[in-house]
């Protein structure tokens, strides 16, 4: 590192305390790191650290950061679940033009909502972010709420090869058509063996971030008291206990509060598949037993308006494809294949086409497409997903946050805010919002692989 990069990495790690925007660089940039229990891991960096820094903002200051692209590969900014401009979004071909090696791009938008959001590159994202490029933003309260502690724990896997490097088969067939890129060691903030010190007494809020390319987590805390206030960077209605497993999908997050209420050992575990993963340990002292608290007061809701659901637009979306489905790949998937066999044999990194939208692989996102659907600013709708397939799918929508009504005919009684949702193998989600965002916005799985195999689409908020 140079002066210069030493100082521009430096800048973006510290928080801005005030509400003056302030300009910084972050770099993207290959770095050798102490990463995923290896002492020298080749990744790609945010800022010279995996994970990135984390962005420390309040609500409703302005965000105003340089991407300068050190990489041998083009890259963009996406920042998950903001409600930005559209030309922020950071989707190639869409919102921007790729930043290509040695150039730079500026983000500027203002940030409406307090919570727990990151960013993270969407161009060759199944590969991108599986290299290490992910970040933590933290958009505060304008009133924090009273804790003791914060940690911020983001949850991420990674597959190693025989001999201790990224493997580099990524967007493999496999991958892309059954559960996504799953690697066989679990970090959180990139290391093995995470641990907190609390004293008894004392509550932590913990922000927990799922940044992995396909796994999903189902967290559990046993022995301590926990409280869930935010989702997706919204808050909760009102404050849930935290008793059974969290389901935490790619991309998603929860906010947390922990109340370190006896001394001990405890630890955070994954409990998703057979095998049960400890994740960190919090390691509680003092005396043996504390009083029990209150639960915490819920956050004050952020400025997202309420969808008007009896006008209401009405759009189906059926995710279709996949491995061991009933109805079978669309013809033209085979011709496909083969023109991207060639392709691919000329070094491009490209996934086949698997998963359907509304019938249709999504491949790119460029502005030759046509949006799924068009609607004027300000217009309610109201969406149906149908999951016809026999894989997990966690759908993510971009510059909007949506009310998740109900599930398999379910209605759910908070509608909570989410810019994520978790699809289990053939549910039926019914979700509102309204589209007062003008520009052209996706609609995705967040199994990258899923997204790079053609499971998402696009549509449009004419100003
Ligand atoms: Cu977190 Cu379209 O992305
Ligand atoms: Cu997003
Ligand atoms: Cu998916």
């Amino acid at each position: 590192m140079n002066r210069r990069e030493l100082l521009a990495s430096l800048a973006v790690a510290l928080p801005v305390g005030s509400t003056k925007a302030a300009s910084r660089t972050l770099q993207a940039a290959p770095a050798v790191l102490p990463v995923a229990g290896q002492e020298r891991l080749a990744v790609w960096a945010y800022g010279g650290q995996v994970p990135g820094p984390v962005l420390r903002q309040r609500q409703g200051t302005l965000l105003d950061l340089e991407l300068l692209n050190q990489l041998p590969d083009a890259t963009t900014i996406h920042w998950h679940g903001l409600r930005l401009p559209n030309a922020m979004d950071g989707v190639p071909g869409l919102t921007q033009a790729p930043v290509a090696p040695g150039e730079r791009f500026g983000y500027r938008f203002s940030l409406p909502d307090a919570g727990t959001f990151w960013y993270h590159p969407h161009l060759s994202a199944p590969e991108q972010l599986e290299r290490g490029l992910a970040g933590v933003l933290i958009v505060e309260e304008t009133q924090p709420p009273q804790t003791d502690a914060e940690a911020i724990w983001l949850l991420d896997d990674w597959r190693l090869d025989p001999n201790g490097r990224i493997a580099e088969d990524f967007l493999n067939f496999h991958d892309v058509s059954h559960a996504g890129r799953l690697g066989q060691q679990l970090t959180v903030n990139g290391q093995l063996g995470t641990k907190i010190n609390l004293q008894t007494g004392q509550r932590l809020r913990l922000r927990l971030i799922n940044a992995a390319n396909a796994r999903i987590f189902a967290l559990a805390l046993p022995g301590l008291s926990a409280w869930l206030i935010a989702r997706d960077g919204m808050p909760t209605h009102t404050v849930q206990a935290w008793d059974d497993v969290l389901l935490l999908g790619p991309g998603m997050r929860a906010d947390v509060m922990v109340d370190a209420q006896q001394a001990g050992d405890f630890v955070l575990v994954d409990r998703f598949g057979r095998i049960t993963h400890t994740l960190a340990q919090l390691h509680i002292r003092g005396a043996s037993q504390s009083a029990v608290r209150p639960a915490p007061s819920a956050l004050p809701p952020n400025p997202v308006p309420s969808p008007d659901l009896a006008n209401a637009q009405r759009h189906r979306l059926v995710l279709g494809g996949g491995m061991m489905n009933r109805f079978g790949w669309p013809a033209e998937f085979a011709s496909e294949r083969e023109a991207r066999r060639t392709r691919r044999q000329a070094g491009e990194r490209l996934a086949d086409p698997v998963w359907t939208l509304n019938g249709h692989a999504h491949m790119s996102h460029t502005a030759s497409h046509h949006p799924e659907f068009s609607v004027s600013r300000g217009q309610s709708l109201h969406l149906t997903l149908e999951n016809r397939t026999n894989w997990w799918h966690p759908m993510h929508l971009h510059g909007h946050h949506f009310q998740v009504l109900s599930r398999n005919g379910q209605l759910l009684g908070e509608r909570p805010w989410r810019d994520t949702v978790l699809l289990t193998p053939n549910d039926t989600v019914e979700i509102a919002f309204v589209a007062d965002n003008p520009g052209r916005w996706l609609i995705h799985c967040h199994v990258l692989e899923h997204h790079a195999g053609g499971l998402g689409t696009m549509f449009e908020v004419q100003a």
